[in-house]
């Protein structure tokens, strides 16, 4: 077993290894590629019970997610659930496909252990993308996060769009108002423009939900980069309308003086590592703001499984993960999930609720 373990953890290394030798993007479509065979050797663990979770009516079988932007357009979720990931989040898609930014827009900040990405939601449109999530497997938890397009007049629309298109095929739905990568896209934060989009968006709910009988949680994505009161005002309406939770966060604007990588000129998103500090701040301002009232979903530079427990601490009920991936490849889900029951028994918990927002 060990032995079997041990060989697949250097397959997965080999891999790795093999795939950063190439440019980002096709670095990427390779992977994806691989997800969709068996190529990848399944994570075989077992679910612990300390880890198990019922969040807005859903059961997550541990709390490590795969973050949007990996799987935009919902190809590769079962290869991404066969790797030990509790969930699964695909998109950004916007209701037209569009090509996004010109290229190179995605670069690596290896000593860093972080990316800048400029993609500017790339997608192949609500069409193919609901197609392929009505063929998503049966079993495991699939998010659906959505965006608008680049010339879209009316950024309401397009979600109340994305919103009535995947309904009744994804767990729960994100709103993503937060990518740097789309000009004007983080005004939707503002606290009245934000109540606007999500009055819009329930009364659109109100409707789904009666005609198929479920209520599938919504969720918002916010970025990093923020003050404290104008987290302060996203909580207040994320409580008045009773939003279902939030994301904390997407990838950062700022550059932290410390960065070593020649790439950290490019501009974009920054994400991975240089990210953990602020996003994890902005996670705990969350969650006192909101009282631990709404779940929330830590995401930003985690790159082990005590950095995924730190957000679970500063209030996170799950966590997601993109960039250390790329560094590390898909073992760092299993070492994630096989190490976070010790790390709860450590600190006397029997259970991952029992820790959730102890540090905020
Ligand atoms: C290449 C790339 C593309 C991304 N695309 C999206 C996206 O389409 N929608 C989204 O909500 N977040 C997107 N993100 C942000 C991630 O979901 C995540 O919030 C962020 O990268 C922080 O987590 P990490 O440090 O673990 O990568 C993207 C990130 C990267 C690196």
């Amino acid at each position: 077993m060990q032995n079997g373990y041990s060989c697949g953890m250097k397959a997965y290394r080999l891999l790795g290894a093999l795939l950063r030798n190439f440019p980002p993007e096709k670095a990427h479509r390779l992977a994806i590629q691989a997800l969709r065979t068996p190529l990848l050797a399944p994570y075989k663990g077992s679910s612990n019970a300390a880890l198990q979770q019922t969040i807005c009516g859903l059961d997550f079988p541990n709390p490590v997610g795969m973050a949007a932007g990996f799987d935009k357009d919902a190809e590769a979720m079962a290869g991404l659930l066969r790797q030990g990931f509790g969930f699964v989040e695909v998109g950004t898609v916007t209701p037209l496909a569009q090509p996004g930014n010109p290229q190179p827009r995605v670069f690596r900040l290896p000593q860093d252990q972080a990316v800048i990405n400029r993609l500017g939601f790339n997608n192949n449109g609500l069409r193919a993308f609901s197609d392929n999530l009505r063929h998503r497997p049966a079993v495991g938890i699939v998010g659906a996060n959505l965006g608008k397009n680049k010339d879209s007049a009316n950024a309401i629309a397009d979600y109340v769009q994305g919103i009535r298109a995947v309904y009744a095929l994804a767990d729960y739905i994100t709103i993503n108002i937060s990518s740097p990568n789309t000009q004007g896209l983080r005004n939707l934060q503002e606290a009245n423009a934000l109540y606007q989009l999500l009055d819009a968006l329930l009364q659109a709910r109100k409707h789904l939900e009666a005609a198929i009988e479920r209520r599938v949680p919504l969720f918002v994505k916010i970025a990093p980069d923020m003050t404290t009161e104008e987290r302060a005002a996203i909580a207040e309406v994320a409580l008045y309308v009773g939003l279902d939770g939030l994301i904390v966060s997407n990838t950062t604007t700022a550059r932290a003086a410390t960065l070593k990588s020649k790439n950290y000129v490019q501009s974009g998103g920054l994400s991975g590592a240089p990210l953990f500090a602020s996003s994890t701040k902005a996670l705990r301002d969350m969650y006192r703001l909101t009282e631990g009232k709404i779940p929330l979903i830590g995401v930003g530079g985690i790159s082990s499984a005590q950095d995924a427990y730190a957000k679970i601490k500063a209030g996170a009920s799950l966590v997601q993960l993109y960039t250390a991936l790329i560094y590390q490849g898909f073992g760092l889900v299993h070492s994630i999930v096989d190490e976070l029951p010790n790390l709860l028994e450590r600190d006397g918990y029997s259970h991952i609720s029992q820790a959730i927002g102890k540090d905020a």
